[in-house]
């Protein structure tokens, strides 16, 4: 059967040929005598003309009545129109439909995040989540790609844990035949353990953490790869997370142009991602926070958000005045969907504002000690063009695998890459400490039973080497490259919080 069809990605090799394609109504639009209907087929969208004296008549009637979504066939002959979606047209001249949907629940119209969620199954088809779902495709892919190509060794581990490899609060128990267990925070502990059979080695898989936070950059299962690497210093790590990542923007951006424009991401920003990126520890991070600088910036962030406020005020009430007046149905329609959006950006730009002084308050008062918060690394990174990385962080703030730094023992060697335009951030890492004494404190410092991580303690009584490794968050990462502001729309089927819908 797949012999018989063209798919849309490939319709410029048959440009002046008729061709058959197989997919279902996006949305359709009929003039009287000519109906424009956008099919997809999964490879891309593709107007296709009908003109009634080309068509037996009961077909264009067929069509002209055929829902949104009905699956069906169309074939007819490609013509190259530079103003079509993609470049290419169809000029029908037969159709089958193969199965017509009637009353599909997501219009053009737009809804609610909420009803969008419970709908994800079907929202799959929307361009945002299709256009979001290749480029997660690019980025698994250049992520295994980039360890593969350079010498790293994949290693499975668990997902059933004994122990906390991050906070204990955060752990999802399991009753595992009577006794608990725990699904992994990171694959970290376990994967060192591999650093010192294969050298170098990675990780990839579903993470799963209870955050009790409902924020837009946390999910309770999310994905994570980790490299662990032996015989490495700081400087070698941040080299290493700094090509990984700009490898990750240059394969999304040479796969998913047409993608992230259909995002409108920010192309040109992307385009900036190559290595240096910026450097700073976390006392000159806590320095900037409480400087004159913050201040100002914050300043002039907030006369920005009044003035969007303004504009967006102003265009929702030019729009519902046009929605009273004597306007066609698909006219209204459009403008109902265009009103969601505006009155969506509006409620976070109202947030924006409301949260501008505490934020500014946050970082007035930072003391040196604490961990960065949220707020915190949103202001650090909307400061920069370019990733940032943040490290030294205070050892108290820390977990109890960090290593300490020998020359100032108030501080750990690790770092955490923060994303630019207030993304955040998108890695943690470490170098781990190898010093079997010096862990041991640790673990009992942070009120962990040292009985618990006898194994891991095996590590460093038998041949114990400098080594480090990090995480990068999958979904915080492409949240980042195509601009969503809530990282629930950058995995298939988001678990939050508050909230499991299908
Ligand atoms: O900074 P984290 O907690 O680091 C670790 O888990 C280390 N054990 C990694 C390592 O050194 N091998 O998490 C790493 C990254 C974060 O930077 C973030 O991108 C992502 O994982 N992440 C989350 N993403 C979505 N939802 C959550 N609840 C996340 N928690 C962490
Ligand atoms: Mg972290």
């Amino acid at each position: 059967m797949s012999n018989d069809y063209t798919t849309i990605n490939c319709l410029s090799k048959h440009d002046g040929k008729e061709v058959r394609l197989a997919g279902w109504l996006y949305k359709g639009r009929s003039s009287g005598k000519v109906q424009f209907l956008v099919i997809r087929d999964g490879t891309g969208l593709c107007q296709c003309i009908v003109e009634k004296s080309k068509v037996p008549e009961e077909l264009f009637t067929q069509l002209k009545h055929l829902g949104q979504e009905s699956s069906l066939t169309v074939t007819g002959t490609v013509r190259a129109d530079e103003r079509s979606l993609g470049g290419y047209e169809l000029a029908v001249t037969s159709a089958k439909i193969i199965s017509p949907a009637d009353g599909y629940p997501i219009t053009p119209k737009s809804h609610g995040i909420d009803f969008l969620l419970r709908h994800r199954h079907l929202h799959f088809r929307s361009q945002r989540q299709w256009c979001i779902g290749k480029i997660r495709h690019t980025v698994i892919d250049a992520i295994r790609r980039f360890f593969n190509d350079n010498g790293f060794i994949l290693i499975d581990t668990p997902i059933l844990t004994a122990t906390a490899g991050e906070e204990q609060q955060t752990l999802f128990e399991v009753d595992y035949f009577g006794s608990p267990l725990y699904l992994s925070q990171t694959g970290q502990l376990h994967l060192e353990s591999a650093a010192m059979s294969f050298g170098k080695v990675y990780c990839f898989g579903p993470t799963f953490r209870a955050e009790k936070s409902k924020t837009r950059r946390h999910l309770t299962e999310f994905w994570m790869v980790e490299p662990e690497v032996a015989f490495i210093d700081l400087d070698g790590m941040l080299e290493l997370a700094e090509n990984f990542v700009s490898f990750i923007v240059a394969c999304v951006l040479q796969n998913n142009k047409s993608e992230l424009e259909a995002l409108a991401a920010d192309i040109a920003s992307l385009e900036k991602i190559k290595p240096p990126f910026y450097r700073l520890t976390y006392t000159e991070s806590v320095d900037i926070l409480t400087s004159q600088k913050t201040v100002d910036f914050l300043a002039a962030q907030l006369k920005e958000f009044q003035n969007q406020k303004q504009q967006y005020e102003t265009k929702i009430t030019e729009l519902e005045t046009q929605q009273a007046g004597q306007i066609k149905q698909w006219q209204k329609d459009k403008i109902a969907a265009e009103l969601i959006e505006l009155r969506t950006v509006l409620a976070e730009t109202n947030t924006k504002i409301e949260n501008n002084p505490k934020h500014a308050a946050l970082a007035a008062e930072f003391k040196w000690g604490k961990d960065l918060g949220g707020s915190d690394e949103t202001i650090i990174s909307q400061m920069h063009d370019k990733p940032v990385f943040v490290t030294h962080y205070p050892k108290e703030a820390k977990a109890f695998y960090m290593k300490a730094d020998r020359e100032n023992e108030k501080v750990v060697l690790n770092f955490d890459l923060l994303a630019p335009a207030g993304f955040g951030e998108i890695i943690g890492g470490s170098m781990r400490e190898d010093d079997y004494d010096l862990l041991v404190a640790r673990i009992n410092n942070q009120g962990l039973k040292v009985e618990d991580y006898d194994w891991y303690l095996d590590l460093r009584r038998y041949g114990s080497v400098p080594h480090g490794g990090f995480g990068l968050g999958v979904e915080r990462t492409i949240a980042w490259l195509t601009d969503q502001k809530h990282i629930r729309q950058c995995i298939p089927f988001p678990r939050m919080m508050d909230k499991v819908y299908i």
